[in-house]
Order: structure tokens, then sequence, then C-alpha cells
């Protein structure tokens, strides 16, 4: 029997020159944003259990790895604060300290590496005795116009220490536009927002909340971040993000979530981010270190799956073993 086929698409497979010439996605260093864990002290390294491989820095220690990423290509950092419980309050007051853990370590990276840009994470949970990303009433309702200005006022002191881009990450109603316009107020009108439009109420950030010990005390986070259903939910908040002002929107989680980096894309004016995130990290970590899987092939396959639905920058735990694996 003769074999008539007419279309063929082995033939832009056949070599690996063919295949780079047609590839249509590509991951870079420059797509990698690492997250950060801070802590107080000197010298201090802390492994993070529920994510081998990555550690709470001391100040000092994160300057280095900062330098370090810099050298790797890596063009961005987002910072959190790991805090002890006494420095907590129901007010998230310590986000406002000029002379806090958070601000002395912004200012240091910026001092050292200039030219790496330092993103922030603006959201009460990290400060609050509540573990709420908003403000907690007397009846445990987290209150949404209370938290704006908490939130402005945060934004603006992670700004006066150095920030170069402010990542809201509370999914409060308002509060890309409230902050924007205290940005501007108090003068830091170059400083961007890279909003975290569409955050679900995810399992994902167990690992995170290990981290910092910033599990909520009471209750879920289902009244701030979105429904794991949701999609035209998604494009929602973007657009009303967009409209406020960010400068760039992100989807979170990301393994799961690739149907909402793609509607998300489609839609927006502005560069989409995704935040792959700790409970993705555990996941492929562990799978890795069991032998399971080809951990490497794994990861910049996950990572370059993020692009081509549309991501133009990614959050990673992966950045610095990405950018070492991609300079190779
Ligand atoms: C807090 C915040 C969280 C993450 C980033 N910012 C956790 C949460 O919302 O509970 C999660 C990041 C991760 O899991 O890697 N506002």
């Amino acid at each position: 029997m003769t074999i008539t086929i007419t279309s063929r698409p082995r033939r832009n497979r056949v070599s690996d020159s063919i295949r780079s010439l047609v590839r249509e996605n590509s991951l870079q260093v420059t797509d990698l944003i690492m997250p950060l864990f801070i802590i107080e002290g000197n010298n201090i390294q802390q492994p993070v259990e529920s994510m081998p491989g990555i550690s709470r820095l001391s100040l000092d220690l994160i300057v280095k790895e900062c330098q370090t990423l810099h050298q790797l290509g890596v063009p961005a950092v987002v910072l959190f604060p790991a805090l002890d419980d006494a420095r907590k309050d129901t007010r998230a007051s310590e986000s406002v300290n000029a002379d806090g853990l958070y601000q002395r370590t912004i200012a240091a990276i910026k001092a050292t590496v200039p030219e790496m840009t330092v993103m922030t994470d603006v959201a009460m949970d990290p400060y609050s005795s509540d573990g709420h990303d908003g403000y907690v009433t007397e009846n445990g309702v987290i209150d949404n116009d209370i938290t704006l200005p908490i939130l402005a006022e945060m934004s603006v002191s992670q700004a006066r220490a150095g920030a170069d881009v402010i990542a809201p990450s509370d999914m409060m109603d308002g509060r890309v536009g409230y902050i924007r316009e205290a940005l501007d107020a108090a003068g830091y009108t170059h400083v961007g927002i890279l909003a975290y439009s569409a955050k679900f109420a995810s399992a994902f950030y167990g690992p995170f909340r290990d981290a910092l010990e910033s599990a909520p005390k009471h209750g879920d986070k289902k009244t701030y971040q979105m429904d794991p259903a949701n999609v035209k939910e998604a494009i929602r908040e973007t657009l009303l993000d967009i409209d406020e002002g960010a400068d760039m929107v992100m989807v979170k989680p990301g393994l799961p979530y690739l149907d909402v980096i793609r509607a998300v894309s489609e839609v927006s004016e502005v560069p989409v981010a995704v935040y792959n995130v700790s409970g993705e990290y555990a996941m492929v970590k562990a799978a890795g270190m069991n032998g399971w899987i080809d951990y490497k092939k794994v990861v910049l396959e996950t990572l370059l799956g993020f692009k081509r639905a549309g991501a133009s920058m990614i959050l990673t735990y992966h950045a610095k073993e990405a950018a070492e694996w991609l300079n190779e």
C-alpha cells in the first residue's frame, strides 16, 4: 500500500539547528525573579525544612546572595521578612519602621548591588499577629478600608528605603490606586507597582507560611484571595489593577493556573508575571531528591511552560539554579 502523507511536521524537528529555528518560545535568565527570605542576625543561614535548598538569610548573606544572583544575570529579587512574634501586632506596625529589618535590607542591597531590581512585598501578614494580609476587626472580619492606609504607608516606607518595585500581595479592593496615589504624593513617581492581581486562595502557599511562620491564626484567606474555580474574575481583577495604575500584573500560583496566565495575558496591556510558588517548588524538589524525575529538565520545562502560557517574568525559587544551568 502506498503511503501518501501531505503534511509531515516532523521535518521541522529533524535536527537541533532546525528545532532552534522554529522554536516559538524561550526561557532566559532575564525572565527570572528570585524570592528571598530575610531574618535578623549576622551570618545566619536557616534552612526552610519544607523547601530543601532554600534558607532564611541574615542581611549580610542576603547582600552576598544578591551579588551572586547579579553575576548570574538574574535581574530582580523579591524580599520577604521572617520576624519574631514579638515584632508582630494587629496593625503591622513594624512594617513602617524605617530602621526595621526589611528597610535596612533593601537599603543594603541597593548600596551594594544598585543594578539589582529590588521588589518588595506589600501585605500585613509577615508583621501581623493575626497572620492575615489585611486588618482583622474584633469580629474577626478583614476590613478592606482600614487596611488601605496601612498598605500605603508600608509602600512609601519601602520606597523610601530604596525599593524599585512595590508588589502588593494582599488582594484588598482598591489598593493599587490607593498605593499609587500615596507613592506619587511622597515623590516616588518612578517606583513601579507589580500587582498580585489574580492571587488565588491556594494550598500551594504552605511551605512559604512555614518559612515566615505567617499562617493565619484563625480562619482562612478566602474572603480576599480568589476562588480557584474562577477565571473571569481573574480578568476582572487584572483590568481593575491596570486601571488603577499597575505597571505589571501577576497570576499566582503558576502551575495549576496556566490557563489563567493565558487568559490574563490576552487582555493585559502590561507585562504579566507568574509566581511559581513554594508548594510547587517543594513538590518538584522532593521528586528530584528522590530520583523520581530528572530535576533539571523538569524545572526548565516548567519555567518554559510559563513563558508559553504568556508570562513575561517568573518569580521562582528555582531562579538561582536555573540561571546557573542557562549560563552553562
Ligand atoms: C503573603 C504572601 C504569600 C505568598 C507571597 N506573599 C502567602 C499567602 O498569601 O498566604 C506566597 C508565596 C509562596 O507560596 O511562595 N501576602
